[in-house]
């Protein structure tokens, strides 16, 4: 679990950088991989700082940012070494866009990662804007990425079935999705269906075992890095012409696609889904908060300005 630790301040903005005060970061799947244990603490404190997103005011600008200026509100999408938990962050002006006029900062922060992996998912990999009438599978809806995931395959038209927890359908549908299946009483692999796109948002699925669930020209991507298993579907379905296709989502901090959301968001197109907004000194309750009850995304705010 993450702890609250004194650091020194960020040095001054160089280059295209930004210098943030952050007043919210959302906790992710991905920090909950890099905080799950098997890593010693130790390990963890060396590679990965807790929170991928950010939102809140800019203090300062390096020379060469044109995008921005101090005190515009924006959230951004970290590097991998993460460090958005924090009260200052600094980072490339080509990883933010400018707060949706409609958000507190508590929204805005949940946005980046999640949205994005989403956004660059269905409408980048999966190529679903150009589909018609497509009928998508949602694995892992109620989380982060499957609440924007849910809500930007509906808004293009498509027939969504959201898979997750019992107790969360609830909310996956009123997200939009049409069907609904709680993963504790059917074997996802075994619903005897066929979708356009499936969208396996915790990565637990292998290629093979989803190959049943998808149309000829179907494509199945996947948050999961391309290991052995995924290899034998990846890279013939690559190769091939025909058949279904196996896709792995990378996700890119690319400023157009986060303005792109917050077009979406100012147009209330996309709602953004936050559960619950802990202060920073209760940093573990709100990663516990993930593992279990959570709907949609957690936010931890790390400045005293009310943020919710
Ligand atoms: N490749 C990339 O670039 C990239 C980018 C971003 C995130 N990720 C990865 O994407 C994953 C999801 O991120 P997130 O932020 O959406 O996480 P999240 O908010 O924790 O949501 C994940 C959801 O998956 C469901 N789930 C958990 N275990 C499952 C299982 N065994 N089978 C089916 N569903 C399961 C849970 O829903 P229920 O409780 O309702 O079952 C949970 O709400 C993380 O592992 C993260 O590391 C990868």
């Amino acid at each position: 679990m993450p702890v609250v630790v004194d650091v020194p301040e960020p040095p001054a903005p160089t280059g295209d950088r930004l210098l943030l005060r952050v007043e919210a970061s959302s906790v992710n799947g991905t920090d909950l991989g890099a905080f799950g244990g098997g890593l010693t603490a130790a390990v963890v404190r060396r590679v990965s700082h807790p929170g991928f997103d950010v939102a809140g005011e800019v203090l300062s600008c390096g020379p060469e940012v044109t995008a921005f200026a101090p005190g515009d509100r924006v959230m951004a999408l970290l590097g991998h070494s993460g460090g958005g938990q924090a009260e200052r962050v600094v980072f490339r002006q080509e990883q933010a866009a400018r707060v949706p006029v409609s958000c507190s900062a508590a929204e805005a922060a949940s946005l980046p990662l999640a949205g994005l992996t989403a956004l660059q998912a269905l409408y980048g990999r999966a190529a679903l804007r150009a589909r018609r009438s497509p009928r998508v599978l949602v694995v892992g809806a109620s989380g982060g990425i499957g609440a924007a995931a849910v809500q930007l395959a509906r808004l293009v038209g498509a027939h969504v079935t959201g898979v997750a927890s019992g107790r969360k359908l609830d909310f996956v549908a009123g997200l939009g999705a049409q069907e609904l299946v709680d993963r504790h009483e059917r074997e996802v692999t075994a619903l005897g269906r066929r979708f356009d796109v499936v969208l396996d948002t915790p990565g637990r699925l292998l290629a093979a075992a989803a190959r049943p669930l998808l149309a000829d020209d179907g494509v199945f991507v996947t948050t999961r890095g391309a290991g052995p298993d995924s290899v034998r579907e990846l890279v013939p379905g690559r190769l091939r012409r025909g058949g279904p296709a196996f896709a792995t989502v990378r996700t890119r901090p690319r400023s157009a696609d986060l303005a792109h959301l917050a077009a979406l968001v100012d147009g209330g197109d996309l709602r953004p889904v936050v559960d619950r907004v802990f202060p920073l000194a209760q940093v573990e309750e709100a990663y516990r908060h993930v593992r279990g009850a959570a709907t949609g995304k957690v936010v931890v705010a790390t400045s005293a300005v009310p943020v919710g």
